[in-house]
């Protein structure tokens, strides 16, 4: 069966495509056939990360303008997964991204649609997981990419206004949709060695990454997981990989 995770926030800038980026190798290469959608459309990241191959965008095949094999990239070479690492990118046009303000409830409800069919479509090609990388908050394109996931990954840091935020999120949207969830505590700045938390507003905590700089400060295309298996990092992500396969 497919396993699909939305990575999500209440609030920007906590470290959701760092995850997702790293989770879908950390899953390729452990033999799983990956596909990571970038599904922030107002902010696109994958692209400055990866070069698109394809001939689409991901708001093409929402649009109903493409299948959403026409949107892929394998870059199981490039990077040397055991298992096809599938991308499928944002378009990072201003124009697309401008125009999104006025897509209306009607293209919204098809992207759903068109996202289900989507998943069913990278199901029935021999996809083991699909990772939608998501926009922060509650605009549209998130709560598709929550509602068409089998499970959200909750990435928290631990300022209060996300705090309180994750805490909306979980009983306002996640138990509404009716989804599994857990939360990973990012950028952590106390000793992790001192925490005892296993579970926040009953949603289990996977693991509490710490704030390191030289994450920020590396190389924008680098992979840690992929470049560095032996970093605090990369060793948080694989053991996040192995804890949600058996939730
Ligand atoms: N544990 C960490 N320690 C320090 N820096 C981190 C950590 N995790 C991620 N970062 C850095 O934080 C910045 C934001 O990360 P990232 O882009 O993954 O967040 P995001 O949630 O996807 O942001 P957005 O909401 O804008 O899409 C990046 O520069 C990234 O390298
Ligand atoms: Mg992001």
């Amino acid at each position: 069966m497919t396993l699909t995770l939305a990575i999500h926030s209440s609030k920007g800038g906590t470290g959701k495509t760092s995850i997702a980026v790293n989770l879908a190798v950390a899953f390729a290469a452990s033999g799983k056939n990956t596909c990571l959608i970038d599904l922030d459309l107002r902010g696109p990241s994958l692209c400055s990360m990866f070069k698109p191959r394809s001939h689409f965008w991901i708001n093409d095949f929402l649009s109903g303008k493409c299948s959403i094999k026409d949107t892929l990239t394998d870059i199981r070479d490039e990077v040397g997964t055991k298992a096809h690492l599938y991308l499928s990118f944002s378009n990072p046009e201003i124009g697309e991204i401008r125009d999104l303000v006025s897509k209306d409830r009607d293209w919204q409800a098809g992207a759903l649609k068109a996202l289900m069919n989507g998943k069913k479509e990278l199901a029935e090609r021999g996809l083991d997981v699909i990772i939608f990388d998501t926009s922060p908050g509650v605009e549209y394109e998130s709560i598709n990419a929550v509602a068409a996931s089998d499970m959200v990954i909750i990435v928290h840091n631990d300022t209060s206004a996300c705090t309180s935020c994750t805490e909306q999120l979980i009983t306002g949207v996640y138990s509404l949709l009716d989804k599994k969830c857990a939360i990973i505590d990012n950028m952590y700045h106390g000793n992790c060695l001192d925490l005892i938390d296993k579970e926040r507003y009953g949603v289990p905590i996977l693991a509490t990454i710490p704030c390191m700089c030289e994450i920020a400060t590396r190389s924008k295309e680098e992979v840690l997981v992929h470049t560095d298996p032996d970093h605090m990092f990369s060793k948080s992500i694989v053991s996040i990989k192995d804890k949600i396969e058996i939730m």
